[in-house]
């Protein structure tokens, strides 16, 4: 009994280029995100209004936001870790301002120099401002699955941060496995607990493919009702923050999955793959989805 559509979120320009080596050129990026407006997707992250120190790769949000065409029936969104960055988003006029932390004491040190509860006070300001400019609030957390150092992540970690962020008026809760350890016996024990608290409606699953099990997983989900997933064009991402993170799932892999299940996801298949071509050819090295090895033989 799976959800008849989903709702699809194309992190690829802010999780995937946000770990790519080279920067890409402005006027490139702008022109892949530009073709994923094409494909029928209604959510991108398009950049983050973080340090350029801390992440080079995205140096150029502002740049990004002024130059895209952007359609009326889509959300583009941006992360934002501090005021600074709420400031810029405004700016941009984003759609939606993505906040991030991690269930993880040391990741989030790593990620943003800060402990969890200093974060939370961070995150708190930002809503506030976004929320004075009616802007609408999505939160993330990380590691919610496991942490790259190591440490132990609690359930109710997870749940005082999902507490804290619908305080503050977030409306859509990302689950991140930020380093693809997560199994589909994991994923139903947490969701299930998670479940019986929260509405479903209020998830989004976000899976990096380590070991290749997004889809298992995400499959796990969908039997529990959740409908809306983040992935990357061509399993771009990682958190350079989080060590031994590799990409998410890869959007043109999660579709076809999801079609063949007979999932609705309002994405169009030959689109997609025109806006990996192009991916393909900005990046110059071989992209990480099957379904696209495929297409492209
Ligand atoms: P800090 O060094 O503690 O902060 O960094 P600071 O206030 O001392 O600022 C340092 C410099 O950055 C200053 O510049 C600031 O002005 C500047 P300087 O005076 O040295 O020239 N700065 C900014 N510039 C532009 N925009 C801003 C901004 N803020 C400060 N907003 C900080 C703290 C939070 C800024 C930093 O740690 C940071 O930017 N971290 C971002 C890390 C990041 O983006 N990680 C990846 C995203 S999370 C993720 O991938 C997981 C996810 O995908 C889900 C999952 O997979 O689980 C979401
Ligand atoms: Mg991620």
């Amino acid at each position: 009994n799976l959800p008849k559509a989903v709702e699809i979120r194309e992190v690829g320009p802010r999780d995937g280029l946000q770990n790519e080596k080279i920067f890409i050129p402005t006027d490139l990026k702008v022109q892949w995100i530009n073709l994923i407006s094409e494909t029928g997707v209604r959510h991108i992250e398009v950049s983050s209004f973080v340090s350029p120190k801390w992440i080079p790769a995205l140096a150029d949000h502002h740049e990004v936001f002024e130059q895209i065409a952007r359609d009326e029936k889509i959300t583009y969104a941006a992360l934002v870790p501090n005021l600074k960055g709420v400031e810029g988003a405004i700016q941009q006029k984003v759609d939606e301002i993505a906040l991030f932390i991690s269930a993880s004491e040391e990741h989030n040190q790593s990620n943003v120099n800060a402990s969890i509860n200093q974060s939370l006070q961070n995150l708190k300001a930002v809503a506030e401002a976004a929320n004075r400019e009616g802007i609408s609030l999505r939160g993330y957390i990380s590691t919610v699955f496991g942490s790259p150092f190591g440490d132990e992540v609690k359930l109710q970690t997870v749940k005082g941060i999902i507490d804290a962020y619908l305080a503050m008026g977030v409306s859509e809760i990302s689950l991140g496995d930020t380093i693809g350890v997560a199994d589909p016996v994991q994923v139903k024990a947490i969701l299930s607990e998670l479940l019986t608290q929260y509405d479903s409606d209020l998830f989004a699953l976000h899976f990096h493919d380590t070991y290749g099990r997004a889809l298992a997983n995400i499959f796990a989900a969908l039997e529990l009702g959740i409908t809306k997933y983040d992935s990357a064009i061509g399993g771009l991402g990682g958190c350079p923050y989080a060590p031994g993170a590799s990409g998410n799932v890869s959007t043109n892999d999660l579709v076809n999955f999801l079609h063949r299940l007979g999932v609705q996801t309002n994405i169009d298949e030959e689109k997609l793959f025109t806006a990996t071509r192009f991916l393909q050819q900005a990046i110059n090295r071989q992209l990480d989805s099957k379904v696209y090895k495929v297409q492209s033989n």
